[in-house]
């Protein structure tokens, strides 16, 4: 019995894997196992020896069977550590960097301008791409053998041929939305109008698309003063500087009378342009009143009601302001200069929280 107990229990703690501990168990402990060949022999013996080697028998079984179950447990538990130090996560690297996208210059100046004059009380008005002859030139005062519109370089549309209606154009403007505000709400009116506008030009300074903003004030008595009060509120807003002068020079277009360019106060030093210092100009917009045949052609009385309006580049100022020196980069989606001159998601130009990074 004692060899049994130590030929067993040796074995149980000798084996290395599960397999090799479910071969000893059935050797020891199995229904044709050393023990039940063991068991088989006590109805040979007298009772008294039965009585001394049954339970000495039972004992030693009890003692092999929880010898292998303590041997499962540690091989599960030696199993388990393996694979823990094998299979390990380590939670301090840093994060993977996320590419991000940027706020396109024109995108973020828009937002910074109508900021700007949402706060003067202008709402935004909006217009269709695709225009008709009568919106983009006739109810501005452009008849159809008008020299401005020449001056246009306009993207006309195709016509069937004998249909003989004047083909729809590209918007060369953001000035037929002026017609398109008034018709619908009527004067007293107040907005801006930022969008596209398509004219068939293409150097450093023009390109086939660009962007305007255009603005209209119509009341009872807006005049001249109130445009260059408005104006140049907005530069001195837009540019973060106070005080910016504007130059107002009599010029000519066909939907305002008077008109007038208007010109911002700038210097150059070493080659560099400084906005709002010095005693050099830069033209920035065209503006005037409202010709009063366009008040009438968008059914508003001229006899009632008067204003101004202006017509200024969004892609110029953005250029001026964030010191971009060709505009044809804007639109060619090379994602060096995007990222170079794009902003952050989470920089909203707000007027209390700043409108530039
Ligand atoms: N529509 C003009 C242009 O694109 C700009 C302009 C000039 C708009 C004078 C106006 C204005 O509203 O009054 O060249």
């Amino acid at each position: 019995m004692d060899d049994l107990r130590q030929k067993y229990l040796e074995a149980v703690a000798s084996v290395t894997d599960e397999a090799a501990l479910e071969d000893v168990r059935l050797a020891a402990v199995g229904k044709k196992g050393e023990i039940a060949l063991k068991m088989r022999e006590l109805g040979k013996m007298t009772p008294e020896e039965r009585q001394v080697a049954g339970p000495a028998l039972n004992a030693l079984k009890d003692e092999i069977n929880s010898a292998l179950a303590a041997k499962k447990e540690a091989l599960a538990d030696a199993a388990l550590d393996a694979r823990l130090s094998e299979e390990w996560l380590d939670v301090t690297l840093p994060a993977r960097g996320r590419p991000q996208g940027t706020i396109h210059p024109v995108s973020q100046v828009t937002e910074e301008v109508v900021a700007i004059f949402a706060d003067m009380g202008f709402a935004v008005a909006e217009g269709p791409q695709i225009e008709n002859d009568f919106y983009n030139f006739d109810a501005l005062n452009i008849p159809p053998h008008h020299p401005a519109r020449q001056e246009f370089d306009t993207f006309y549309m195709h016509r069937d041929e004998g249909d003989n209606r004047p083909p729809h154009v590209l918007r060369t403007h953001t000035s037929p939305v002026q017609i398109r505000a008034m018709e619908k709400t009527g004067a007293p009116i107040r907005v801006i109008a930022p969008g596209r506008v398509y004219r068939s030009d293409y150097d450093q300074t023009h390109t086939p698309m660009f962007h305007q903003i255009e603005g209209l004030a119509i009341g009872k008595d807006i005049s001249m003063a109130n445009l260059k009060w408005v104006l140049e509120e907005f530069f001195s807003a837009f540019f973060e500087i106070d005080g910016i002068k504007t130059r107002f020079r009599a010029s000519h277009f066909p939907f305002t009378e008077p008109s007038a360019e208007v010109d911002i106060q700038c210097s150059w030093v070493d080659g560099q342009l400084r906005i709002g210092e010095g005693d050099g100009w830069m033209e920035v917009l065209g503006s005037g009143m409202v010709h009063p045949k366009v008040l009438e052609a968008a059914g508003v009385d001229p006899e009632a009601w008067q204003g101004f309006a202006f017509g200024m580049g969004i892609d110029r100022i953005a250029m001026l302001k964030y010191g971009i020196p060709d505009l044809r980069a804007f639109f060619e989606s090379d994602l060096r200069w995007l990222r170079h001159y794009g902003f952050s998601a989470l920089d909203m130009p707000t007027l209390a929280g700043g409108l530039s990074r």
